[in-house]
């Protein structure tokens, strides 16, 4: 980072402060009901350079679900277990207008891996004896590369979401009965719900972007978690498609590769820079946390994070 450790903290703290005028905008996620047993204006940010500098403010205890955040670590897992080549016969790699849980872009294949069809495909490619060991292969991959951070799963919201997810269903099905899946669309999407309740606090998230930003080395193990070329198509297509249909005016306005949650979370990469994450569960109309948003904007403004420029 090209400033002090004072300078940043500085900065980040006057960020948040800054970002106040968000309060109170935007609504929880409803379609999941345990969703919205939360603190609406609750907030966390976390920043983690690739040099193992941690910046934590707000509650940084307070865990929540990764929801569409997981999608990174299905992706990262199939991705592994099958091939890149495969993987994008089954998925496409091209960003969509239309929202995160819709039907419209699967054509041939899910636009991409990151709206629910394509998270829903990569469930599918996961490899393991039974849900329980691919679920539990899923989990002890987040474990890793976030450092041994607090990471469990929601049975509530895991519950919550199974219970009232019949656009997801439908999505499913019809997956398979393209041919895109082969295995029994309940499973898959079982195995898909489970990595979505998956919970975590806001360091976990930020070391989770800081590992990414760090060519797939853990930060402080040093070891290799994600070969590069899979950190490449993850960071490229969390750029192109990580935001769902705002995607591209996120991209301008941030110039940060970011995947969000209908949780409220977002976790951003900074290649060679840091990972910053936050928590702010007060939704847009296309799912992305709204402070959460303004935050990265600021902050990649304030820090010079925008990879563009
Ligand atoms: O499948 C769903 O609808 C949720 N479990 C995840 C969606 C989500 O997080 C979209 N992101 N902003």
């Amino acid at each position: 980072m090209l400033f002090s450790r004072e300078l940043i903290d500085e900065k980040l703290r006057r960020s948040i402060e800054n970002s106040k005028d968000y309060i109170g905008l935007g609504e929880l996620a409803s379609y999941i009901p345990e969703l919205m047993k939360v603190d609406k204006d609750n907030l966390s940010l976390s920043l983690i350079s690739t040099t193992g500098e941690v910046f934590t403010y707000g509650d940084k205890d307070i865990t929540f679900s990764l929801q569409s955040i997981s999608k990174l670590l299905t992706l990262i897992i199939a991705l592994t277990d099958t091939n890149p080549t495969d993987l994008y016969q089954k998925v496409g790699s091209e960003p969509t207008r239309y929202e995160f849980n819709s039907l419209i872009p699967i054509g041939d294949k899910p636009a991409n891996p990151f709206i629910n069809a394509g998270a829903i495909t990569t469930a599918s490619m996961v490899l393991g004896l039974n849900n329980d060991h691919k679920f539990e292969r899923i989990l002890d991959f987040y474990r890793g590369i976030s450092d041994f951070a607090e990471a469990y799963m929601d049975h509530d919201i895991y519950m919550s979401e199974l219970k009232t997810a019949d656009r997801n269903k439908a999505i499913a099905y019809y997956l398979k009965s393209k041919g895109i899946i082969d295995q029994d669309p309940g499973e898959v999407l079982d195995l898909y719900i489970r990595a979505c309740s998956i919970c975590t606090n806001i360091e976990g998230l930020a070391m989770m972007g800081a590992v990414l930003a760090n060519k797939g080395i853990g930060i402080r193990t040093r070891e290799m978690l994600i070969p590069e070329n899979i950190v490449q198509i993850v960071v490229s297509q969390m750029a192109s498609c990580g935001m769902y249909e705002n995607s591209g005016s996120y991209l301008m306005n941030v110039g940060i590769p970011s995947k969000s949650g209908v949780s409220g979370g977002i976790v951003g990469v900074v290649p060679g820079i840091c990972g910053l994450a936050v928590y702010s569960p007060r939704l847009d109309r296309t799912g992305n946390s709204v402070r959460g948003k303004e935050l990265f904007k600021i902050i990649s403004q304030d820090l010079g994070l925008n990879i563009f420029v």
